[in-house]
This record gives structure tokens, C-alpha cells and sequence, in this order.
């Protein structure tokens, strides 16, 4: 009897979630499924009012959790995790794995004392954002920034168009501050699309900072669950989703499965149309 592999369903509101896949795949890739779900026609989340998102991510999830049945979901997006993480936890038995602001590890490893934290406009309103602030940074500087644009100059990026240095400079500029003489050292990427513009971000960041990518962390914590879960239960059945599969719920442009996904090993389309 062959037993199945673990599933796990990654869920992001776009393509920043690759940023989290990639580190899952290359830390645990060749033992679990992967099945990617993007909820393309709700992008951006980070424009959403708090009511509206939470019923939202809600209802994509009981959908997605029917065809998929996963065994494990990491919700991939800052913008999700810092306001639903609990709901979704209460509503559904499957665990979830959260993508939030990495700023306890920037206060430990900053050395001037000034962090800049570049998120979505929705994520640093989060009562969530704030609260690790004043548990953890509390001895620092934080520079909070909302970039309006940067995850959608992400998608952008992905679908094949150049990036504009000076479009990319407005959107970082405000976390790169001089506070009493020291200069911001470190900056946390808390939205999981701005790993796929490091490279960029590095090019036109005024100076020289340590850039936080909290996707290796992640992608360890939820090789943690499963390996909980796998010594408690075998894997559940699965859905009707199969492993590699990338789930949206618009259709994309052109009908194809976008090419950021390809590069990172999903091979099938499905389109789950859940409009807004
Ligand atoms: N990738 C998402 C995050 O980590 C958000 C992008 C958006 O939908 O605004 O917050």
C-alpha cells in the first residue's frame, strides 16, 4: 500500500507566496506536495478594509480547503496572517503555519538600533504589526512603512516587466533614516512579494542594510508541524487538487499558468473563479 506524501497549500493573495515555496522547496521540497493558491481577484490585499478581508479570506479558504485538503496551510501573506490567522485557526482543524513581520529577529540583529519594517498599507495599521513593535522593538527605532506599490511592482516583475529603479527608490525611501546619528542597519521584507525583488531592492537602497527574509523561517516551522503531524496521523486522503497545481481564483492573462510559477516547479492550472 503506497502511503501519500503530506500535502501542503500555500496560500498568498498573488505570487509573493513563491518567496515562501521556494524556501520550502528547497529545505523539504522532495518529501511533501505543494499546491499553490493565489487569490488573484482580491489582489492587492493590502487595500482592503479589515471587515471586508477577513470575510473574504474566509470564504477562498473553505474552498480551497474542500478541493485541496491539506494537511498543512501556510498562509503566506502578511497582509492575511496579521489579521486572520486566529479566525482561520477557530474555523478550520487543518494547522496553519502565519507569515508575520519578522521584527523580533531585526531587533536582535540590528546594531544601530534603527529598523526599518517595509510592509503593505494594511499590515502596519494591524493591531497585530504594533504589538510585536512593543514587545520586541521596544528599545529600538522603527521605521513602519506601508509601500503602496511595491507588491504589485512584484507582480509585475514576474509577468516580464522592468522594473523602474526610481519607482522602487519612492516605495523604500521612507525606512532608510538617520535617528540620533545612526543610520537604519536593517530592514524587514514583511510582505512575502518583496523577497522577489531583493535583488532590485539592494541596487537603489540608499546604503547597505541586512534585508530580512523570513521565508526560510517559515518553511522550517511548517517542516516542523508536519513532522508533529506525521508522527500522530497519516496523511489525509487528498482532494481532487493535485500536488503542483496553481490555484486561482481569476483567470489569468493569456489563460496560461503565469511563468514565475513554472520557474518554481508547478506544472498545472486550475481556476477556482471566486469573484470579489
Ligand atoms: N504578499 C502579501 C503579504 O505578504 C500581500 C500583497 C497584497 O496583496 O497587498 O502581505
Amino acid at each position: 500500500m503506497s502511503i501519500r506524501r503530506q500535502r501542503v497549500l500555500m496560500f498568498d493573495s498573488g505570487s509573493g507566496g513563491l518567496s515562501v515555496a521556494r524556501a520550502v522547496r528547497e529545505q523539504f521540497g522532495g518529501v511533501t506536495d505543494l499546491v499553490y493558491a493565489a487569490d488573484t481577484a482580491g489582489f492587492p490585499y493590502g487595500r482592503w478594509s479589515e471587515v471586508m478581508l477577513v470575510r473574504r479570506i474566509l470564504k477562498v479558504m473553505r474552498e480551497l480547503i474542500t478541493a485541496v485538503q491539506p494537511d498543512c496551510v501556510v498562509i503566506a501573506c502578511n497582509t492575511a496572517s496579521t489579521l486572520a490567522l486566529d479566525v482561520l485557526r477557530e474555523e478550520f482543524r487543518v494547522p496553519f503555519v502565519g507569515t508575520v513581520p519578522a521584527i523580533k529577529p531585526a531587533a536582535a540583529q540590528t546594531q544601530t538600533g534603527v529598523i526599518g519594517v517595509l510592509a503593505t498599507p494594511g499590515t502596519v495599521k494591524r493591531e497585530y504589526t504594533r504589538t510585536l513593535i512593543h514587545t520586541y522593538a521596544f528599545h529600538c527605532k522603527v521605521l513602519l512603512h506601508g509601500a503602496p506599490n511595491l507588491a504589485e511592482i512584484a507582480e509585475r516583475k514576474l509577468a516580464g516587466e522592468a522594473v523602474d529603479p526610481a519607482d522602487l527608490l519612492a516605495e523604500i525611501k521612507p525606512v532608510f533614516r538617520m535617528r540620533g546619528g545612526n543610520k537604519t542597519d536593517v530592514v524587514v521584507l514583511g510582505c512575502t512579494h518583496y523577497p522577489l525583488l531583493l535583488d532590485e531592492l539592494k541596487q537603489v537602497a540608499p546604503w547597505p542594510v541586512e534585508w530580512i527574509d523570513p521565508a526560510p523561517a517559515i518553511a522550517r516551522r511548517t517542516a516542523f508541524i508536519l513532522a508533529d503531524r506525521g508522527a500522530h496521523s497519516q496523511p489525509g486522503e487528498g482532494g481532487s487538487i493535485s500536488p503542483d497545481t496553481v490555484v486561482l481564483t481569476s483567470n489569468p492573462a493569456g489563460g496560461q499558468l503565469p511563468a514565475g510559477f513554472k520557474a518554481m516547479g508547478f506544472s498545472t492550472l486550475k481556476v477556482l473563479d471566486i469573484p470579489v
